[in-house]
């Protein structure tokens, strides 16, 4: 039976709008801002109801401002758990009441679970790029070299993991003080994006594309001649899936990868940390909702 109107606390009537969840489901959902464009919930929903699973998936509007009251709200209402994105990745992390270790290295929470009256904060992002690209390439990441493009809450994700599982990263921005403050805290390579050339050049397992650039128009930060075949090019915008940088290592023969992949193996992760040994956990089912929504 759904929830009655009387009994909805705000936080509930934010996420789930008019579409309140059925009795018994564990409550789940996205907040941030703007989330218009987010599909997200569809995803969620289509996979969580394809493979049986009770739990129901929303998103809310929620500001650095409206955070502290919302997350107290979560507490209170029974909220399983959240997923958090821009803007909110950062400034969530004064508002947990615990960090995972990996989160807080990282400097962002893009998962939030509700545990004995705590909201505990973790980040799937790094990992779950990094299983896209393990599996792609059918091997670990240790001693790969990994050219990271890009210094934002992606990448700091994205190299955090690859330093923890043995990579050597090297981070390239065009702040190159931001890649430097990165790679100062991981101990790695950086440089500005003007030594892409020569870092292509000197050899790369993977190139890493972790900014927004391609995702509004078919432009791409890396021109097409510098990438190799020899070099795995993983983009980690979601839509489109076949950015114009992927459509160029595709045509120079490199294996690509897109954000999608990205997307659904970090969703996993976080339904391993929201559901425990509950969770179902289909990457075929979530890679068919994850198409069908994207491409719909
Ligand atoms: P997110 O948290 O999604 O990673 P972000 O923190 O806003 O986003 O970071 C965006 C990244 O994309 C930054 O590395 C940014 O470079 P700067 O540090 O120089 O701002 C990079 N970026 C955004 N637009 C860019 C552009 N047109 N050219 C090059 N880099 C760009």
């Amino acid at each position: 039976m759904p929830l009655q109107a009387s009994s909805k606390p705000e936080c509930i009537t934010q996420l789930y709008k008019a579409k309140m969840p059925p009795k018994g489901c564990a409550l789940l959902g996205l907040i941030g801002h703007p989330l218009d464009k987010s599909c997200s919930d569809r995803i969620h929903n289509a996979y969580c109801q394809t493979v049986g699973l009770p739990a129901y998936y929303g998103k809310a509007s929620v500001t650095p401002n409206t955070l502290a009251d919302f997350l107290e709200q979560a507490k209170v209402a029974g909220l399983t758990g959240l997923s958090v994105t821009m803007p909110l990745k950062e400034v969530i992390l004064d508002y947990l009441d615990e960090i995972d270790p990996q989160a807080q290295s990282i400097g962002a929470v893009n998962t939030v679970l509700f545990k004995n009256g705590k909201a505990i904060g973790y980040n799937t992002d790094g990992i779950g790029a990094i299983k896209a690209i393990e599996q792609k390439l059918n091997q670990t990441l240790s001693g790969k070299r990994i050219v990271i493009i890009g210094a934002g809450g992606a990448a700091k994700a994205i190299a955090a993991e690859s330093v923890k599982q043995g990579a050597h990263v090297t981070i390239l921005n065009r702040t190159q003080a931001k890649a430097k403050q990165l790679a100062t805290k991981l101990n790695c390579a950086y440089g500005p994006l003007t030594y892409l050339p020569e870092v292509l050049a000197s050899g790369s397992d993977i190139l890493v594309q972790a900014t927004c650039v391609g995702m509004l128009r078919a432009h791409s930060l890396i021109p097409a001649p510098l990438l190799t075949s020899s070099t795995l090019v993983f983009d980690i915008i979601i839509q489109p899936a076949m950015t114009e940088l992927l459509k160029n290592a595709q045509q120079q023969g490199c294996p690509i990868l897109s954000g999608q992949a990205m997307w659904i193996h970090q969703a996993l992760e976080q339904y391993k940390i929201w559901l425990g040994d509950t969770a179902v956990l289909d990457e075929t089912a979530l890679k068919s909702a994850c198409q069908a929504i994207f491409n719909s």
